[in-house]
C-alpha cells in the first residue's frame, strides 16, 4: 500500500537526508511503497533530491512552498490530498535560524523566525492532524532541535521558537492519543548542514551529519503500529557545541 510522507524542508540539510533514507526504504523494504512530497522554497533543490529519491525507487513529488504562508500551506495539503487521497506522515523540519547576540536581534529577525518556525509549523500540523484524526491513523514527526530544551547565548529567537514548538508538540499529544496518531519529537544537537553557513574544520569534525538524524527517524517510522517513539535526543558525541 501506499505510503504518503510529507518533509518539508526537503530540499537539503537534515529533510534531504530523512527523504532519501525513506527511498532506500523503498528499495530495502518489501511491501513499502513511499509517496515522497518534498517541500521547500527552492525548486531547483527539490528537483535534485527528488531525481535521487526516484533512482532507488521511491515516487517523489515536489511542491514549491514557503511555510510561513497559510495560503500556501492549504495548496500543498489540498494539493496532496487530491492527488493521493490521504496523508500518512508529516516530517515538520523546515525551518530557520537567525543566530546574533541578544542585542543585534532585530524585529525582522523576531518575524522571520517565528513565521517559519511557529506559524508555519503550527499551520501545516493543524491541517495534517485533521486528516489523520479523521481516519484514527498517522504519523508526525517534529525536528526541534536540543535547543528546545536549553539555551545558547547567541541563539536567544532560535530557542524561544523551537520551545514553543515543543509546547505544540506537547499539546498535540493530547489529542493524538485520543485517534492512534503517533508523535515523535526529534531533538538533534549539532549537525552540520548549510543552516550553520561556513563552520571551522575542527568543529566540522566533531558534529553529526544529517544521515546520523535521518535513520532514527525512519526507524522510528518503522517501529510496530502499537508504539509511538515520542522523543529522539541526538547528541554528537562529545557533546553539545556552541555551550
Ligand atoms: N543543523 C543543526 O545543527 C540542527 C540541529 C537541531 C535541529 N535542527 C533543525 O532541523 C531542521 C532542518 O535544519 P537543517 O540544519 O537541515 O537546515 P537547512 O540545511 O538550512 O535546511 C532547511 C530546509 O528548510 C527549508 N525551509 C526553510 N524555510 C522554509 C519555509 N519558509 N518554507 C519551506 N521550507 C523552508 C529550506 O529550503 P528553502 O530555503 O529552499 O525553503 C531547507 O530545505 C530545522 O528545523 C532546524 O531548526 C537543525
Amino acid at each position: 500500500m501506499k505510503q504518503i510522507i510529507i518533509i518539508t524542508g526537503a530540499g537539503k540539510g537534515i529533510g534531504k537526508a530523512i527523504a532519501l533514507e525513506f527511498a532506500r526504504a523503498a528499495e530495502k523494504q518489501t511491501g513499502f511503497d513511499p509517496v515522497l512530497i518534498l517541500a521547500s522554497r527552492t525548486i531547483s533543490d527539490l528537483e535534485s533530491v527528488a531525481t535521487e529519491c526516484r533512482s532507488f525507487g521511491a515516487t517523489a513529488d515536489i511542491f514549491q512552498v514557503d511555510i510561513a504562508d497559510t495560503a500556501q500551506i492549504e495548496r500543498l495539503v489540498s494539493t496532496t490530498l487530491e492527488r493521493y487521497g490521504t496523508i500518512d506522515c508529516l516530517v515538520n523540519n523546515a525551518g530557520v535560524g537567525r543566530f546574533k547576540p541578544l542585542a543585534e536581534l532585530t524585529e525582522e529577525d523576531f518575524d522571520y523566525t517565528m513565521s517559519i518556525n511557529l506559524k508555519g509549523t503550527f499551520f501545516l500540523t493543524q491541517r495534517v492532524f485533521a486528516v489523520m484524526e479523521e481516519k484514527r491513523s498517522g504519523h508526525i514527526f517534529f525536528i526541534t532541535s536540543i535547543a528546545a530544551k536549553m539555551a545558547f547565548k547567541s541563539s536567544s529567537l532560535y530557542c524561544m521558537s523551537k520551545f514553543g514548538q515543543n509546547g505544540l508538540v506537547e499539546a498535540i499529544r493530547l489529542y493524538a492519543k485520543t485517534c492512534n496518531v503517533r508523535i515523535t519529537n526529534v531533538m538533534p544537537g549539532a549537525v552540520y548542514t548549510p543552516m550553520w553557513g561556513e563552520v571551522p574544520d575542527a568543529m566540522k569534525s566533531v558534529m553529526m551529519r544529517p544521515e546520523d538524524i535521518a535513520a532514527p527517524v525512519v526507524g522510528a517510522y518503522f517501529m510496530p503500529q502499537r508504539t509511538s517513539v515520542e522523543e529522539l535526543v541526538i547528541r554528537p558525541v562529545c557533546g553539545d557545541i556552541n555551550e
